[in-house]
């Protein structure tokens, strides 16, 4: 039976609130004023609510976000968020990881992001592919698919969107893609940056990616998704059998056009895990006001 999963990504809920002298820098001044001037405009509840909508009808198994689900990483956002997820799903249908947005500057003793753990960690099946006790990656599986949430996003200084897996978490992810690979799972890899060199620009790019293609070509995934660059990607990268897909979706909120980024769209995956087959499914808007349509449709099948 295929398992079919929804991907919406760099949501970017408003508004932002309780920006207090208590978490008060450089950093978040600058975001703060850019969300104010510029990004509140373009990620509109509006647009995200007829987006969920859609998939709502379309009916997944199951939603993943993959990050950016807030903009200057605050508590009160974080509470926020989490309200969001709630009436997205309960924790068993839907999986988080978290953007450079979600942990975005140093936050003191506050849990942060951990609000949302529920939603960030390992199921029953899965834990026992994770040898070591973490955070991340936790390991969800869905029928024959795998879910591996992977956490990219670090504190950054101002102006900077970097990532960075971390050699800990990389060990930890090379051996459980081997043990899901041995049980003959499909690998879906979760991440917020783009995965590969080159496919962001240094400022905004993970500091890591060639550590982490070098673990992925090694130890193999069957598809890898992200966010963060707000646009629509598909490259190939190699593994131990062959090619698999990484592919990147734009945010679900945009509601008017920014530079390259298209307005809000998610993305639906079908997966057929035995034959190793991805139906990959855009929908969103092709215009601001319109309504929410398909925008793409492809198969993505390994290649040899
Ligand atoms: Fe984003
Ligand atoms: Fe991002």
């Amino acid at each position: 039976m295929p398992i079919t999963i929804a991907h919406l990504t760099d949501v970017h809920l408003g508004p932002v609130e309780g920006f207090g002298p208590r978490y008060w820098s450089v950093k978040r001044a600058a975001g703060y004023y850019n969300w104010m001037r510029h990004r509140r405009l373009d990620h509109q509840r509006g647009v995200l609510d007829r987006l969920l909508a859609d998939l709502a009808a379309q009916r997944p198994d199951h939603i993943v976000v993959t990050g950016d689900l807030v903009n200057i990483g605050l508590p009160q956002e974080h509470i926020n968020a989490l309200a969001w997820l709630e009436a997205l799903g309960p924790p068993g249908r839907v999986s988080v990881i978290p953007g450079n947005h979600d942990i975005y500057a140093p936050i003191g003793r506050d849990p942060g992001t951990r609000r949302w753990a529920a939603y960030m960690a390992s199921d029953a099946e899965g834990a026992a592919f994770v040898r070591e006790a973490s955070d991340f990656p936790f390991v969800r599986v869905l029928g024959g698919v795998a879910l591996i949430g992977v956490n990219s996003a670090v504190p950054t200084p101002p102006l900077m969107a970097w990532g960075r897996v971390g050699e800990d978490q990389l060990a930890r992810l090379a051996a459980a893609l081997d043990a899901l690979g041995q049980a003959r799972l499909f690998r879906l890899v979760l991440i917020h940056h783009p995965p590969l060199s080159g496919q962001a620009s240094y400022v905004r790019g993970l500091k890591d990616a060639a550590a982490l293609q070098a673990v992925l070509t090694r130890h193999g995934a069957e598809l890898v998704i992200h966010g963060h660059n707000h646009r629509s990607m598909l490259a190939w990268a190699d593994g131990p059998s062959g090619r698999f897909p990484v592919v990147g979706t734009p945010s679900a909120s945009l509601g008017r056009r920014h530079r390259h980024e298209p307005l809000g769209r998610y993305n639906l995956l079908r997966i057929d895990a035995a034959r190793r087959r991805v139906d990959l499914m855009g929908r969103g808007l092709a215009e601001p006001s319109g309504a929410v349509v398909e925008l793409e449709r492809r198969i993505l099948a390994p290649k040899a």
